[in-house]
């Protein structure tokens, strides 16, 4: 099974983070790296975090390229997943699922979390399936009334 390993965003990898890209017909279905690193530098709730083959983890400066990305953060009790992205050369190998569940698992060990949330554009097909099949079923938050064009779903336990 894919494996993937989280790290953070330094000074040493962030070029390469910034290089990460989707396919053309992604590119309104989630926000660049840029903006998101951008937003973390801005609010210290985010956690972005780049994304790497299991193989990298206990290598400081891993040979192999970094993969994707992802950001959360934990506000009021929720651990809502922000961003989620694998680059269009490693897609449809089994790292955006394993993103998933390696940023839940982390998620699950905070004891402020009660929800897992996230959200994704209702066209998004690929991300309603891939988080439908983790166990993420619609949630029913006053704000998703504000979003119409996002769909909000949280983790049933
Ligand atoms: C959504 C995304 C992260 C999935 O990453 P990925 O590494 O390709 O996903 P995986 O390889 O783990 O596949 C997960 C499931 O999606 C399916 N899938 C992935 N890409 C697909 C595609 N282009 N078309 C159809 N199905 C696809 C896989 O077959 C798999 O289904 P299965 O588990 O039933 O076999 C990636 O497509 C992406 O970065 N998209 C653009 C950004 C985005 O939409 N982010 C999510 C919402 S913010």
């Amino acid at each position: 099974m894919v494996k993937v390993h989280l790290r953070k965003v330094t000074r040493e990898n962030f070029r390469e983070c910034l290089n990460l890209q989707v396919a053309e017909s992604q590119k309104g279905l989630v926000a660049t790296t840029t903006q998101s690193l951008a937003e973390a530098y801005v609010d210290s709730n985010l956690v972005p975090l780049a994304v790497c083959d299991i193989a990298a983890c206990g290598y400081e400066q891993p040979k192999m390229p970094m993969i994707g990305f992802t950001m959360y953060e934990i506000v009021a009790g929720v651990g809502f997943v922000m961003r989620l992205l694998i680059d269009s050369k490693h897609q449809q190998q089994g790292y955006g699922r394993a993103t998933m569940i390696e940023v839940i698992r982390r998620l699950k060990l905070c004891p402020e979390v009660e929800v897992i949330a996230t959200s994704y554009r209702k066209e998004n097909e690929v991300a309603a399936k891939l988080y439908q099949s983790l166990g993420f079923k619609q949630w029913e938050i006053s704000y998703a009334l504000s979003h119409p064009t996002e769909a909000y779903v949280k983790l049933e336990n």
